[in-house]
């Protein structure tokens, strides 16, 4: 009996540590409440806070910000969650409770209020116009190695679009890397332009790949457009070096005497191996003569 009282107890324990989190109401004062978000649901606001999101809330909160990340949390995208003031979630993010940390150290208002944008946008895809098609040119400057990516609308007016972050690479070997600032707004021209960096290695004749990309906005889709200039360094070869032996080449060119030294050790150790077992034998047959 008193161990089935013992079950009860841990089980009404367990259930209550469960509950806890979801039926303690979370108090927050009436003018925190009704503190104002300073910032609009603009895309680069929304970047922003996307950015942040994806770097420290994904792992409780989840992609999708359903509360289904690698830890448990809550969902920040159904209704009884976004019925909340911009106030009370600005609140709530800045003190946090229980497991959830308080980000008002580590994160500045402005971040905090760009995340709760992009709450809202993600619980409410419609509260932003869907993206649009554009026209992305590249054109390059010779005397001064420069890029120049001019954005224009799509259409047959094609108009310049200003404020459109754009990112500039050059193609390596593995991947892209990026040149320019994280981001680049264009101008009320459409264009925005960054110099291209000097000391690049491009292949064996100096050609370096540019791409300029749209990519990840909220107003816009993805774009991307390349051209190949002769702006790098040659790619020297090292031909010569590698077919010699010697400590970095390939097994087949390995030093004359790092082969001798290896085959050597290898060869004194069998040595001494047969010798064990001869002599064993030797033993045997010595012993013979007493047990005959
Ligand atoms: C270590 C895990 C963890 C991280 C990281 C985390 N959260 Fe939380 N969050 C939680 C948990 C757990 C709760 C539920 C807390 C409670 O109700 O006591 C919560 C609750 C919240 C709430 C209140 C939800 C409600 O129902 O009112 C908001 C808002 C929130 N988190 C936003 C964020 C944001 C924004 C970030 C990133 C900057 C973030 N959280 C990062 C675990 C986390």
């Amino acid at each position: 009996m008193a161990k089935l009282n013992t079950i009860v107890a841990i089980l009404i324990f367990a259930f209550s540590l469960g509950a806890y989190s979801q039926t303690t109401t979370w108090e927050v004062s009436a003018d925190q409440a009704a503190k104002k978000n300073p910032l609009e649901i603009l895309p680069k606001n929304l970047a922003l806070g996307r950015n942040i999101f994806k770097r420290t809330c994904v792992a409780c909160h989840g992609e999708k910000a359903d509360g289904k990340g690698l830890i448990q949390s809550t969902s920040l995208i159904d209704e009884k969650f976004q019925k909340q003031t911009d106030g009370v979630v600005f609140y709530k993010i800045s003190t946090g409770r229980d497991k959830m940390p308080p980000f008002g150290a580590m994160l500045k208002e402005d971040e905090i209020w760009s995340v709760i944008n992009y709450l809202r946008v993600l619980a409410d895809p419609s509260a932003i116009p869907p993206p649009k098609n554009v026209k992305l040119e590249l054109t390059t400057g010779e005397e001064i190695k420069s890029i120049t990516a001019t954005v224009l609308s799509a259409d047959s007016a094609k108009l310049p679009l200003s404020e459109v972050d754009v990112h500039f690479y050059v193609k390596r070997e593995f991947g892209l890397m990026r040149i320019g600032e994280m981001s680049n707004y264009t101008g009320a021209d459409g264009k925005v332009k960054v110099f291209f960096p000097e000391k690049i290695v491009g292949d064996s004749e100096g050609n370096v790949t540019l791409v300029v990309k749209i990519e990840n906005n909220f107003l816009y889709n993805d774009n991307e457009t390349t051209n190949v200039k002769k702006w790098g360094m040659p790619l020297l070869s090292h031909e010569g070096e590698f077919s010699r032996r010697a400590l970095w080449g390939a097994r087949d060119k390995s030093p004359v005497w790092l082969l001798l030294l290896a085959n050597g050790i290898i060869a004194i150790v069998w040595a001494v191996i047969v010798y064990v077992i001869y002599n064993l034998f030797r033993i045997k047959k010595a012993g013979r003569i007493f047990f005959k």
